[in-house]
């Protein structure tokens, strides 16, 4: 099945993953990536390996994601986890849950077809290929249990509205839980429209945020718990090379850049 539009949008993520593994010292260190990038494009490493890792903020956006996870699951073993909007990444094989939780990796049928293709089956983790806003999926998914909601590099693609319903909708399915996702500054995602690769993929942000903090208003019992930093994160300072690190310290002099993406927690 061929990618179209937003899902094609996997693949920029999945080659900062292929390409961080390939550091001396790995910010995630995901040979799942490196071996699914060169199956989906065998030539992926021939350009410019330097300019690359510009995406190498993304790799720090899972990073954090990983952690919160990882925090969150020592917590609740017996966790219901919906990855939504999982393109080909191998969250669930980095993480490596307990038998105890219930994962679920949810995308458009196309991208779920190419995860059977390219990533190993597991126990206990289901695969959904629907649109996330049709919330008909949410019925196969057992109740009843803490949830924890990883939408990473999915809410902007969305539309204020959709967002807003799917993540109240998951609020009141389960009795408690946490949501983790990013979104986009609203002059981002109007910058998007003339943004060259989402130009390629017809692939457009529809919804941004300048506090984001304030989306737990969307529903009474949702509250904003924090942030985790991305475009001026001490670890892609730290681990990032020395060129990529001076495009960052440089770009996050511009005003509105350093929070045009931002990474949260929410919990209720
Ligand atoms: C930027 S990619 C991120 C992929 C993955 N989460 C990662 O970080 O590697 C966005 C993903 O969201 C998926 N997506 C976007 N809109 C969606 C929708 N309405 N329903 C299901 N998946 C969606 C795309 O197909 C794509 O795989």
């Amino acid at each position: 099945m061929e990618l179209v539009g937003v899902q094609k949008t996997l693949s920029p993520v999945l080659k900062a993953k292929a390409l961080d593994n390939r550091l001396p010292a790995p910010i995630l260190g995901d040979a799942y990536a490196e071996q699914t990038m060169r199956r989906l494009d065998p030539g992926y490493d021939r350009g410019r390996f330097g300019a690359s890792q510009v995406g190498l903020a993304a790799v720090v956006r899972a990073k954090a994601l990983d952690d919160w996870v990882r925090g969150f699951l020592a917590d609740h073993r017996e966790a219901v986890v919906l990855n939504l909007g999982c393109g080909l990444d191998a969250r669930v094989y980095r993480i490596d849950p307990p038998t105890t939780v219930d994962w679920y990796d949810l995308d458009h049928p196309p991208v779920i077809e190419l995860r059977r293709q390219f990533l190993p089956p597991r126990g206990h983790c289901t695969l959904i290929g629907s649109d996330v806003t049709d919330l008909t999926w949410l019925e196969s998914v057992p109740r009843g249990r803490p949830v924890l909601v990883i939408a990473e590099g999915l809410v902007p693609y969305l539309t204020a509205a959709d967002a807003r319903l799917l993540l109240t909708s998951v609020v009141d399915a389960f009795p408690t839980g946490q949501l983790l996702f990013d979104t986009v500054s609203v002059s981002a995602c109007r910058a998007s429209k003339w943004d060259p690769l989402g130009r390629r993929y017809n692939a457009q942000f529809h919804c941004g945020f300048d506090d984001p903090a304030a989306l737990a208003d969307w529903h009474p019992r949702l509250e904003y718990v924090d942030e985790a930093p991305m475009n001026d994160s001490p670890v892609l300072m730290a681990k990032a090379p020395a060129g990529v690190r001076r495009l960052y310290r440089l770009m996050n002099l511009l005003p509105g850049f350093r929070r045009s993406s931002r990474i949260l927690r929410f919990r209720f």
